[in-house]
């Protein structure tokens, strides 16, 4: 049976030479040549005063909330549907995540439910680019605007998506990527900070490396400098094994873009006129980068029971991403109905740049009975909440 995975990453020949000249320089840890110079790169390809490299999105996120100054008590307003990192973030800080709901149409956060979640103690927003698609940036910055908050777009899975011709990482003054295995870009663990502002950038880089400064750095003056240790800080530095590889992805991205791209067209275009899913939109003004190729199943569609079967002829499947503010650890009080929704409906297909157009067909083909099998009679009737 030819397995057709959820989830390849794109790893070659390129990437492997990148490795060997690492091993062969003899610095393999952070802050070295390699992370400085994907850092210029970082900086350049997406036009800002800061870029730090980082060991993964989940640091980034930390990392900005101490930068800017969370506090515990604070509010921190976060986009529900989401892999929870930025709901973590505002808790590593001792800070509050108020969790808001989202569209339906793209599942990014909607810009009215942030506006009423506004309360004296809010400080700012963390926007999500969802599995790939741009929030909607014009609408959420008039908000923090009007409200004196700070916004942080968490761009984990959007590498290469766009909104009105900006790239998703320059969408708000600061932020976050990630390059796990699962990203557009990726090499197997990883993650940067961007921000306009340089001083905040420096802030994140200190912390990111227990407070001093590069090591590597260290070694090249003459003299003997000892560091001093004069705040609590981390380790969250990127390998310059890592960063070697993202040198190599960030210059094959446009390649792996328009591959899973085609791939996001041709599942479109088989399952047009399929009544039992509604398929991803993208608004006019926004790209997607495709982490993910969602659907929503019908509400009478037996989502565990598609994916079982799918799973049982070798194909990938998973519910997506999560309703943040239904996940135990959060106490939450909230209600987030669209989210929850989507949470319960959502289906994930195969989605990466090494399916061949003959893979993506045979997921259709099994998917469609699959559908047809486990949709309880009377669907119809069934209101989605
Ligand atoms: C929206 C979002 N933010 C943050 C993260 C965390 O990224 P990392 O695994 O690089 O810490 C993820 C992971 O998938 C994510 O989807």
């Amino acid at each position: 049976m030819d397995r057709i995975p959820l989830v390849h990453a794109s790893l070659g020949e390129q990437e492997l030479a990148a490795v060997a000249e690492v091993f062969a320089s003899g610095w393999p840890a952070g802050q070295g040549p390699k992370g400085k110079a994907l850092e210029t790169e970082l900086a350049r390809r997406y036009g800002v005063g800061g870029a730090v490299a980082l060991s993964n999105c989940g640091a980034a996120l930390h990392l900005a909330m101490l930068a800017l100054g969370v506090r515990p008590g604070d509010e921190v307003i976060v986009a529900d549907f989401s892999f929870p990192a930025p709901a973590h973030a505002v808790r590593y800080v001792g800070a509050v995540p108020v969790f808001a709901d989202v569209r339906r149409e793209t599942g990014t956060v909607d810009p009215a439910a942030v506006a009423d979640l506004v309360g004296p103690r809010t400080v700012g927003v963390i926007a999500v680019d969802t599995v790939g698609l741009p929030a909607d940036y014009a609408e959420l910055k008039a908000i923090t605007d009007r409200y004196g908050l700070w916004l942080v777009e968490d761009a984990a899975c959007a590498v290469g998506a766009t909104y009105r011709g900006v790239e998703a990482g320059s969408l708000a003054p600061v932020a976050c990527l990630s390059f796990h295995g699962r990203k557009g870009a990726s090499s197997g663990e990883g993650g940067a900070l961007l921000t306009a502002d340089p001083a905040l950038a420096a802030d994140a880089r200190i912390r990111s490396s227990f407070g001093i400064g590069s090591i590597f750095d260290q070694a090249q003056v003459v003299g003997l400098p000892i560091p001093v240790f004069t705040e609590i800080g981390f380790n969250y530095k990127l390998s310059d094994i890592a960063a070697a590889i993202l040198l190599v992805q960030l210059e094959r991205i446009g390649e792996l873009l328009d591959r899973r791209s085609a791939v996001a067209a041709r599942y479109a275009e088989l399952l047009a006129d399929e009544e039992l899913v509604t398929l991803p939109r993208v608004p006019a003004d926004r790209t997607h980068a495709w982490q993910t190729y969602m659907v929503t199943l019908d509400p009478g569609v037996d989502r565990a029971a598609v994916a079982t079967e799918l799973r049982a002829q070798g194909i990938g499947a998973g519910h997506g991403t999560w309703a943040s503010h239904l996940q135990p650890v959060f106490e939450s009080k909230q209600s987030c109905p669209v989210s929850a929704d989507l949470f319960r409906r959502n289906l994930a297909i195969p989605m990466h740049a090494e399916l061949s157009t003959n893979q993506v067909e045979r997921v259709v083909e099994v998917l469609r009975p699959a559908l047809r099998t486990h949709a309880r009679p009377g669907r119809n009737q069934e209101g989605a909440a």
